[in-house]
């Protein structure tokens, strides 16, 4: 009798199992963006939580708050509130104007800081992904910590994004930092959607976001001027782009 064929199947690496996992949870989603900078406090969260209102005018939008050590989605929505399981299990998100939020700054105050390391962050990033209820939605934003370490990489690694956007203010360091960022994309295979150049005008100046979205042959997405009008009316949790960027950004989703 023939002996039995037998051919030994290759373990798979833990990144490609997590990977896989992850996108039975939020397969049902078609659009998952990362909102990245590399450089701190160009606006990523301003873009992202924008980006996530203008959207969800027309659809079910969820946003993740990557930034699990110094979440400011809560502040930046002028929200509070506590994140809750339902009976089943599942996280259920805060929801603000249509937009499905998790955030850690749902889960503890400001005055007793989260100190943890990598490891504890990744479990955080993925937890959020895996075990909250994103029932219905249609785009899922992730709201990225600065860096190309930790968060950014298990982001662009295991979270199965379909694109990320890159915000650069027109100054040379974030221009610096953002091609940092849509290296760090091109490295781990992650499309990116295009760039917008936020707080353009006569401080930072203006088109530098454009010449860096040529530079990198990507779509240049919209500029947002730096302006105290559009902080204000942000910071009281409302939609505060102009209809032309409103556009621009739905345009480059579509
Ligand atoms: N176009 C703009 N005009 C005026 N203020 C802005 C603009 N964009 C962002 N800001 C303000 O600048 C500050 C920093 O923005 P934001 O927190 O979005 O940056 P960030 O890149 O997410 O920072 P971090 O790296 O800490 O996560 C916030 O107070 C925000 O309201
Ligand atoms: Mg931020």
């Amino acid at each position: 009798m023939p002996l039995p064929q037998f051919t030994p199947q290759e373990p798979k690496d833990p990144i490609t199992q997590e990977k896989e996992r992850l996108e039975q949870a939020i397969k049902h989603i078609p659009q998952r963006i990362g909102v990245h900078a590399g450089k701190g406090g160009v606006g990523k969260t301003f873009v992202a939580t924008q980006l996530a209102l203008t959207l969800a005018q027309t659809r079910t939008v969820g946003l993740i708050d990557a930034d699990v050590d110094c979440p400011n989605v809560p502040v930046a929505y002028n929200v509070q509130d506590e994140l809750r399981f339902s009976e089943s299990g599942k996280l259920m998100p805060i929801i603000h104007k249509g937009v499905k939020i998790v955030s850690t700054g749902f889960m503890q105050d400001p005055d007793n800081p989260i100190i943890i390391r990598g490891p504890i962050k990744h479990r955080l990033l993925t937890d959020f992904i895996e075990k909250t209820d994103w029932k219905d939605v249609e785009t899922l934003i992730f709201d990225f910590p600065p860096g190309t370490s930790d968060v950014p990489l298990s982001a662009m690694q295991v979270a199965n994004l379909t694109g990320i956007i890159i915000v650069t203010t027109p100054q040379k360091s974030s221009l610096q930092d953002a091609k940092r960022a849509a290296g760090m994309a091109t490295k781990t295979g992650v499309r990116i959607i295009g760039v917008v150049e936020n707080m353009a005008g006569e401080i930072f100046g203006t088109g530098a976001g454009k010449q860096l979205a040529q530079e990198l042959g990507v779509p240049f997405i919209t500029s947002i001027p730096l302006s105290k009008e559009l902080r204000e009316t942000a910071e009281q949790g409302e939609l505060a782009l102009s209809k032309k960027t409103q556009k621009e950004l739905m345009d480059c989703l579509a």
